[in-house]
């Protein structure tokens, strides 16, 4: 598994699906590098996995700085996005090229923000400066309150348009790849074959250049989260779940610690 890098990313279009989960901290980050996931994202959606949060809204730079620094160090092969959080690029573009930068200070190869031809001047200013862009189209978390909740977007003509628009204004202003979340696979389809960068969809159905899900979903660590978009590998709430009974058990009914978890004291001849 070589090194995936910004120009990999881009050259991978139509040869073969890209690859994205998320993660928020180093376990987590070594075992999907080391399983070969080709984008490992550090996604605001750390409010909602991490922080039990019910939007991505609060969430700071200082907090995605940290969980940039720790998953960075999991990090060998994957290419490593960190997201920009509410609030740290629709300020100014100064405030965006020194977040943005921060984030790669911190580790980061790219940052991914939201937004499409409303923030492509941003965009433009951060790829000039250096810093790889992924942009976010389509159901943006942190436009939750103006969509009136997390609703499926451009289900009709003008509002499909509206979103074809913004990926070819994200295109126009430099960046690498493009989320599309949340939306009929029929608009991520024309979009895929519309621009010359890769499209990762979330929710966005089966013709997207690449797939991105968060890491949490895929293995069922939340039982109260079950989106039809999202495939679950795993039942990892009812595994651990089981493991913490199985222990409290044992630590009850003096089944552990057990003969081969302790240390005794030296023989004299020893
Ligand atoms: O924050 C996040 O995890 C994301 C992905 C779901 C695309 O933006």
């Amino acid at each position: 598994m070589s090194k995936i890098t910004v120009p990999k990313v881009k050259r991978l279009k139509g040869k073969r699906p890209i690859t994205a989960l998320t993660a928020y901290d180093f376990m987590f980050a070594r075992i999907l590098d080391r399983a070969g996931i080709d984008i490992i994202l550090v996604g605001d959606s750390v409010g909602t996995t991490v922080q039990g949060l019910d939007s991505t809204l609060p969430v700071n730079m200082e907090e995605m700085l940290y969980h940039v620094k720790i998953v960075k160090r999991g990090v060998k092969n994957a290419l490593l996005v960190g997201d920009m959080p509410f609030l740290s690029y629709q300020t100014s573009e100064s405030d965006a090229i020194r977040n943005a930068g921060l984030l790669l200070k911190a580790g980061a190869e790219a940052v991914k923000l939201e937004g499409g031809e409303r923030v492509a001047h941003l965009v433009e200013k951060l790829v000039v400066s250096g810093i790889p862009v992924m942009g976010h189209i389509g159901l943006t978390p942190q436009s939750v309150n103006v969509f009136g909740g997390y609703k499926i977007q451009g289900k009709t003509k003008n509002k499909a348009e509206r979103i074809i628009n913004d990926a070819v204004a994200l295109q126009e202003a430099g960046v690498f790849s493009i989320v599309l979340e949340g939306m009929p696979e029929e608009i991520a389809k024309e979009i895929t074959e519309t621009v010359q960068v890769p499209t990762i969809g979330i929710g966005a159905g089966r013709y997207c250049d690449g797939q991105i899900l968060v890491i949490t979903d895929i293995l069922g660590m939340d039982p109260d989260f079950t989106p039809r978009f999202v495939k679950k590998y795993r039942n990892l709430y009812e595994d651990i779940g089981n493991a913490v009974k199985e222990y409290i058990s044992d630590v009850e009914n003096g089944r552990f610690p057990a003969e081969d978890n302790v240390f005794h004291l030296k023989k004299e001849n020893e």
